[in-house]
């Protein structure tokens, strides 16, 4: 079984190897790929792989070969892991940076950030996907590459339903509340629905019975996770549900706008310094490479949201959010499930196929699935459709989302400042066609802009 994985010099590709090193199952993956850009980058990880395989005593840990060629890399892959990052961390600073000069949230994934990070990242993943589908084309690609919906759904036209997406915040948020109501999060069942970092956790249903009504009633559990504490019980209790973290931004946004904006550096500014420190690292001394990875992952994971942890009072990140299985394990979990025909229930982003009433069959969106060798279907959640307040954020991103992949795939302004105008952390017109010119020279200079 071959996993190439595009972006295998990442930093988190340590975590996907070290879920297949624990995987002694029968047809597990026995050979992984890398394929990535920059020979530097991959020189580390792999060198941080060896590392771990050596410190894991496993016999015949998957074999790892690196490459920069993508053809070669994709020859033969049963599975394509997709964790690509277009631009680097100079471009997501950049993304950060350009919109909170405007007044605007710069953020990864959300509001205006999200979208520069879209404009850059969908010719890149669209050409991908046509490479998959003409030189793999029995491969399942999963994809990590963010913003994760936009990108599975741009890439659906070429690959079908053999793309499926993953995200690690919809897992994490179930377990963290099955833990605050004592249950084993393997025994329960999710009732989330949106969109990739924009759904809400509707129901948590253990022996047939819906706990979340039981979690919601009591402040001590709600207190006693991240969630909870962001959003606050009352706010919580209102809502009757429990949002996605990425919500933080849209329910608190001036708080956080303010708060990121104040901050002294952007999180992709740290995380700039804090990975090149590291590939540097890695570099002048390949036999520490697992230690420094170590080390820095243990920085990155406590300082993860931290603007929204201040503007929550929450505190500090719980320890067990640091090392439970994020969405390496949703990956693998994914993969044993189609490659041994395990049937597995998995939030993942996927067609919506009639299920969410409010949206069109081919919207991607994030739902439980049941996964197995047919691939991921959306399970319909209990007959439980969007609220009013729900379906109205999950259609206007939606129609954001579909604009920034109209105005990647044609090259269309008029398309690119429709997709800033409409998302509701954007407040003006004005706003969003001054976004995109300066979206447009800054990334322009790193060649990966088209408009
Ligand atoms: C979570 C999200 C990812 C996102 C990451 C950012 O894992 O699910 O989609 O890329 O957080 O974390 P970072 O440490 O890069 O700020
Ligand atoms: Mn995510």
């Amino acid at each position: 079984m071959r996993l190439t994985i595009l972006g295998g010099g990442g930093f988190r590709v340590p975590l996907v190897y070290q879920a297949l090193l624990s995987d002694r199952g029968e047809g597990r993956v026995t050979e992984v790929v890398l394929y990535d850009a920059d020979r530097a980058r991959l020189s580390a990880i792999g060198a941080v792989l060896r590392q771990q395989a050596r410190a894991a005593g496993v016999e015949k840990p998957p074999v790892v070969t690196e490459t920069t060629s993508l053809d070669e890399a994709l020859r033969g892959a049963d599975f394509v892991f997709s964790a690509i990052r277009v631009g680097g961390l100079e471009g997501r600073t950049i993304d950060e940076r350009v919109a909170l000069d405007l007044g605007v949230l710069g953020q990864e994934t959300v509001g205006a950030g999200g979208i520069a990070y879209g404009l850059r990242t969908l010719p890149v993943a669209t050409a991908v996907a046509q490479r998959i589908a003409a030189l793999a084309p029995g491969a399942w690609t999963i994809n990590f590459t963010n913003p994760a919906g936009m990108v599975t759904e741009a890439m659906l036209p070429y690959l079908g339903d053999r793309v499926i997406g993953i995200c690690d915040s919809p897992s994490g948020l179930g377990r963290r509340a099955a833990q605050a109501l004592e249950l084993d999060p393997s025994q329960v069942y999710y009732d989330y629905a949106g969109l990739n970092h924009l759904g809400w956790l509707r129901g948590l249903y253990f022996d047939g019975v819906d706990r979340l009504p039981e979690l919601l009633a009591s402040d001590e559990r709600l207190g006693s996770f991240e969630e909870g504490r962001l959003f606050g019980p009352e706010w919580l209790r209102s809502l009757g549900a429990i949002p996605n973290e990425y919500l933080h931004y849209y329910y608190f946004a001036r708080e956080t706008l303010a708060a990121v904006a104040g901050s002294k550096q952007t999180r992709g500014a740290f995380l700039q310094d804090q990975q090149s420190a590291f590939y540097a690292e890695a570099g002048r001394h390949p036999e520490l490479a697992l230690e420094a990875w170590q080390r820095t992952r243990a920085e990155r994971e406590s300082t993860y949201m931290v603007e929204s942890r201040e503007v929550a009072d929450a505190g500090e990140r719980d320890e067990r959010d640091m090392s439970a299985g994020g969405y390496e394990q949703v990956a693998l979990s994914l993969m044993r499930a189609i490659a041994h025909n395990e049937r597995a229930s998995l939030i993942l982003n996927v067609r919506n196929r009639g299920v969410l009433k409010h949206l069109d069959d081919d919207a991607v969106v994030e739902i439980p699935c049941v996964v197995d060798a047919n691939g991921a279907r959306p399970t319909p959640v209990g007959g439980t459709q969007l609220t009013d307040h729900q379906a109205g954020l999950v259609c206007a991103i939606k129609s954001v989302e579909r604009s920034t992949i109209e105005a990647a795939t044609t090259g269309s302004r008029t398309a690119a400042i429709r997709a800033f105008a409409h998302h509701p952390l954007i407040d003006s017109v004005t706003a969003a066609g001054s976004l995109l010119s300066a979206y447009a020279g800054h990334h322009r200079e790193l060649g990966a802009f088209r408009l």
